[in-house]
């Protein structure tokens, strides 16, 4: 497997005061909408005509290219808006960043400064200067073209974001904000692979390198030792397949502190949809089904890498639901590591069967004291909140509030569904304990299906679906893979760190 993501390497990112500024070949300005008018300090450009003309005027989401063929000691200049300064936000100005830094980058430039001063007229803390440019232009800087055999002529090789208030809060969210857009591109990069360069056990030799690397402790269970523990209904998913399944655990320790967080992913390497098959259209985008897992595995590179005062374990099933003699069959009655069994309506309702085994592992053989699983589990969630946000269900308030706020923190969106008694019926089975195919509103009875092995601990499930997958590259994002999850467990370890110190 390739390793796109860490090629980044070439594109050397770093930050200096206004008065150290040296010359760039391009330079992003941010500007707000009630500064135009004037000409700039330091351009030394009117930006009145461009406002008459409507070509530019700082409103949030534009950009505007100016080439200087003159004096001028920068050739390129990207003008990004930022809107009104008293209503500007972290996650305005990283998409504008990242539109500017774009364009910019398009331009061929090799050497690129990224002015930061004026937009501490309406974000003034350094903190969230520095992090969310940095996040920016890191994120920004992807696109999956590992396959493709015509090396693209790279040219941009310094980025220098130019800012008179460094202090140690810009220091420390430029370092933090660096690692975590980089666990966002490994959480890209995983699922974008193809499911027949990364299948379960490529996942895991990555993860063992990943500890290594990063500073976390792994551990690989094969088939044998899942099957003596008891993870009938996993087991029942992966059988099928002739690569072998591989139990995936991460432990993080990092704190004195008692507790611990426990994160689960939803690690399906390929979903066929088993003997429940999809058609080929639902199947090409199936390499991503392990988007779950791809976002745990990122948090905790992320979260070792910054060395969080938090212990953390995390836990992926990793296999693929395919077809062969021995595949599990609609109308089976399986077992679990719970104890459960289960009723097969639909062996592509697979992940939940994965998962259940997954979490109750967690909740009784690793102590955790709160558990988060983020799992492509149901096309419905994509039904309910299209590519733009995570489903969420929960048992407990406070815990969900923690999560919550971890997304919004990361600028990525959170829907919580809610569980009314009414549903429970519908994951119970006539014939066995329960069902894995409990019908409408899908989204939720498959997240209510994990939460029974949860131990009644304080729980999250997250639907990602939706959110991991898109189509379109926009601002910071790219085609394929999102990354989502990533940068929001980081938040949410660092969150429940602090709240248990
Ligand atoms: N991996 C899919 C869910 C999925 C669909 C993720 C589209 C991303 C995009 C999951 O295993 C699945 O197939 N779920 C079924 C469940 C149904 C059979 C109860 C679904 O959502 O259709
Ligand atoms: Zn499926
Ligand atoms: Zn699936």
């Amino acid at each position: 497997m390739n390793r796109k993501y860490e090629r980044m390497d070439n594109m050397n990112i770093s930050y200096v005061k206004e008065s150290d500024f040296k010359d760039y070949d391009g330079v992003i300005f941010p500007v707000y909408e009630d500064s135009l008018g004037m000409a700039h300090e330091t351009l030394a450009i009117p930006f009145s005509p461009l406002k008459e003309k409507e070509l530019f005027e700082g409103k949030k989401g534009q950009v505007h290219h100016i080439t200087s063929m003159g004096e001028a000691s920068f050739r390129d200049i990207v003008l990004i808006g930022l809107g009104k300064a008293e209503e500007v936000t972290g996650h305005i100005l990283r998409n504008a960043i990242a539109d500017g830094f774009k364009t910019l980058k398009a331009k061929k430039v090799s050497t690129m400064g990224v002015f930061l001063d004026e937009v501490s007229d309406g974000l003034t803390c350094s903190y969230a200067i520095a992090r969310n440019s940095v996040e920016a232009i890191v994120m920004a800087d992807y696109a999956f073209d590992t396959y493709k055999t015509k090396e693209k002529k790279t040219y941009l090789e310094d980025v220098t974001l130019v800012f008179d208030g460094v202090d140690d809060e810009f220091e420390a969210a430029f370092t933090e904000g660096k690692i975590i857009a980089e666990a966002n591109l490994l959480t890209r990069e995983l699922v974008n692979e193809p499911a027949n360069k990364m299948y379960p056990e490529v996942l895991a030799n990555r993860v063992v390198e990943l500890g290594q690397s990063k500073g976390f402790e792994v551990e690989i269970f094969d088939r044998q030792a899942i099957e003596e523990m008891g993870m009938q209904a996993y087991m029942a998913v992966a059988k099928a397949s002739s690569e072998a399944p591989k139990f995936i655990v991460m432990r993080y320790k990092g704190s004195e502190i008692e507790k611990t967080l426990g994160l689960v992913g939803k690690g399906l390497t390929y979903d066929s949809g088993g003997l429940s098959i999809k058609p080929t259209s639902g199947m090409v985008a199936m390499k991503s089904d392990m988007g779950g897992a791809a976002a745990v595995i990122g948090a905790m590179s992320a979260i070792a890498e910054n060395k969080l005062d938090v212990n953390v374990v995390a836990v992926v099933a990793a296999c693929e639901n395919m077809i062969a003699g021995n595949s599990y069959k609609p109308g089976d009655i399986i077992g679990s590591m719970g104890g459960k069994n289960i009723f097969i309506g639909n062996t592509d309702a697979e992940g939940r069967l994965t998962l259940i085994d997954a979490m109750h592992y967690i909740v009784t053989k690793e102590n955790v004291d709160a558990v988060v699983d983020i799992a492509t589990l149901t096309g419905a969630a994509i039904h309910c909140l299209g590519h733009v946000a995570t489903v969420a269900i929960s048992n407990e308030d406070s815990f969900y509030n923690m999560v919550d706020s971890s997304f919004n923190k990361a600028g990525e969106k959170i829907w919580r569904m809610p569980i009314f008694d009414e549903y429970k019926e519908l994951i119970k089975h006539e014939d066995a304990d329960l069902t894995n195919t409990a019908g409408s509103p899908g989204t939720i009875t498959a997240g209510m299906f994990i939460g029974e092995f949860n131990g009644d601990l304080p729980w999250v499930h997250l639907d990602i679906a939706g959110s991991s997958w898109t189509s379109k590259a926009k601002h910071y994002t790219s085609k394929g893979g999102t990354g989502v999850g990533a940068r929001s467990l980081y938040y949410l370890a660092k969150n429940y760190g602090k709240e248990n110190a």
